[in-house]
């Protein structure tokens, strides 16, 4: 990334007439741009509302400035040159009147050469001022400051409290990514608070920063950080094999410079078969945050705003990076629907532009059960690691199912014998085993008894599983999948 400096010398000699800076630190942001202003001896003004027009390093403001339109009107008759910054400026820009001073001034940029820089911590333009405005961003901070700043503060604590804290190294990786690209004061607000917590340094840290950049933006994107992991789930053998190889490099890629990063994979198949609990916990095991991106949420009647907020949820799981992204019932997203005016394959369009060339550590899990909705393109190798195909499970897995919701529910399975289950629930899903198990213990309840072996055969023996009453779904779905998944088991 190039630095701060340069970047705004580039755009300076561009001649940009407008700049927009959307940053929460004010003070970092004026402290870089005012030694950049003296070398090359341009004048600087900055104007809030509270104190005015004001040539900095000087205390007096320009006469009656301090309303925005009235500062507007001064800078566009005076024959000063200069770059003009506005800080916090953005409550005015829904008048006519400022966005029609703010375009003369950018006019006659070509002859005098006024520079504006709108400092808010957040500004949309309008576009008619989009057109010939350019972004000033503040570089984050690097890893490699991060880790200073860790290893400062750790010592602060640690000559404070005359102890050494606790620290789980493996998430300290973690740690620094999340942290790396705030701003310089955030991160160190951040580090700070991670060791003064509790004394330690763990994933509950990670967490609390990952919720907190999350906080940071109203989003289309649901996080939240499972507690599920692919302990689990039943079955999934082979989908849990290829995480467990990849992980490592996932966390840390400079472990394997040859290796290109896991990008995601792709999980289809049968209803109930467990797909979204098992993207759920993926992230669960592997301690990132799950980002579930909502198509639904992203439709916008108007055109070309649905892939625009399809483009912004991408860009903001790329900030949250390293993290999950779940796209659950994709062809719902991506469904191509006849009447729909191509919004559809705009969607892929940017989804698939994004998928190749992203190179920030978002993993994606998509789930999907309906393959003759999805796009072939989306299939083709390359774009996911991996399509993961994720039948009704065999009758050993049946019995891990039921072992797994026995015990969640706080019951031995011991006490059970969940062979027995398994063999009389041929045909079943995972989510099938389940609501029978909860079935039965309504059962038992009414009865006023505890849950026993009876109780859940009886339910078994009452539910008609989907595999039967939709069998020839079933039958498409695993031909089509023979041709071209790896089964999940
Ligand atoms: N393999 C499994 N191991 C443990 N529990 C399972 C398994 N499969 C399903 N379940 C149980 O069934 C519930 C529902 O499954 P889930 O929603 O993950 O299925 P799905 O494949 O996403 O189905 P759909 O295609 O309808 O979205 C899970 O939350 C879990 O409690
Ligand atoms: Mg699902």
């Amino acid at each position: 990334m190039p630095d701060f400096s340069s970047n705004f010398n580039a755009l300076l000699d561009a001649r940009f007439p407008i700049l927009v800076s959307e940053t929460h630190e004010e003070p970092r942001l004026l402290n870089l741009i005012a030694p950049v202003c003296n070398l090359r001896g341009i004048p600087l003004f900055i104007w809030s509302h509270a104190e005015g027009l004001k040539r900095s390093n000087e205390t007096g403001a320009v006469y009656n400035t301090t309303e925005f339109t009235d500062a507007l009107k001064h800078v566009d008759v005076t024959p000063q040159n200069g770059l003009y910054v506005f800080l916090d400026a953005h409550p005015f820009f829904n008048q006519p009147l400022n966005v029609r001073l703010i375009r003369e001034i950018s006019f006659d940029h070509y002859r005098r050469d006024r520079t504006l820089l709108f400092v808010s911590p957040a500004l949309e333009l309008p576009t008619e001022l989009a057109r010939v405005a350019a972004r000033l961003n503040l570089s984050g901070i690097r890893p490699d400051r991060v880790r200073a700043l860790l290893k400062e503060e750790l010592d602060s604590w640690q000559r404070q409290h005359q102890k050494s804290l606790r620290i789980n190294h493996d998430i300290l990786p973690l740690l620094v990514h999340q942290i790396s690209g705030l701003g310089e004061d955030e991160a160190q607000r951040l580090i700070r608070q991670a060791i003064h917590a509790d004394g330690e340094l763990n994933i509950k840290d990670v967490q609390r920063i990952a919720r907190f950049k999350q906080d940071q933006r109203a989003s289309l994107l649901e996080m939240t950080l499972p507690e599920v992991t692919l302990d689990d789930v039943g079955g999934f053998s082979r989908l849990k094999t290829w995480m467990k190889q990849r992980r490592a490099v996932f966390q840390n890629p400079a472990l394997a410079p040859g290796l290109p990063v896991p990008k995601g994979v792709l999980l289809l198949g049968v209803q109930g078969a467990g797909k979204s609990l098992a993207a759920k916990a993926v992230a669960g095991s592997w301690k990132l945050p799950l980002l579930r991106l909502d198509f639904g949420a992203l439709y916008n009647k108007y055109i070309g705003e649905t892939e625009k907020n399809l483009r912004k949820a991408l860009e903001e799981a790329g900030r949250m990076a390293p993290c999950l992204l779940w796209m659950d019932e994709l062809e719902k997203g991506l469904s191509a629907g006849d009447a729909d005016d191509g919004v559809s394959q705009r969607i892929l369009g940017t989804l698939l532009t994004w998928m190749s060339e992203r190179d920030s550590r978002v993993f994606i899990v998509a789930t999907a059960n309906d393959v003759s909705k999805l796009p072939p393109e989306l299939l083709r190798k390359g774009r996911f690691d991996e399509l993961f195909f994720v039948d009704l499970p065999t009758l050993p897995i049946r019995e891990t199912i039921f072992r797994i919701h026995l015990e969640k529910r706080g019951v031995e399975s011991k006490a059970f014998a969940p062979d027995k289950l398994a063999a009389a629930s041929e045909g079943f899903s995972g989510a099938e085993i389940e609501q029978a198990i909860i079935a039965a213990q309504y059962a038992a309840l009414a009865d006023n008894t505890a849950l026993a072996q009876a109780h859940i055969e009886e339910e078994i023996a009452r539910t008609r599983p989907l595999s039967v009453i939709r069998a020839e779904d079933f039958q498409r779905l695993r031909g089509w999948a023979q041709q071209r998944c790896v089964t999940v088991d």
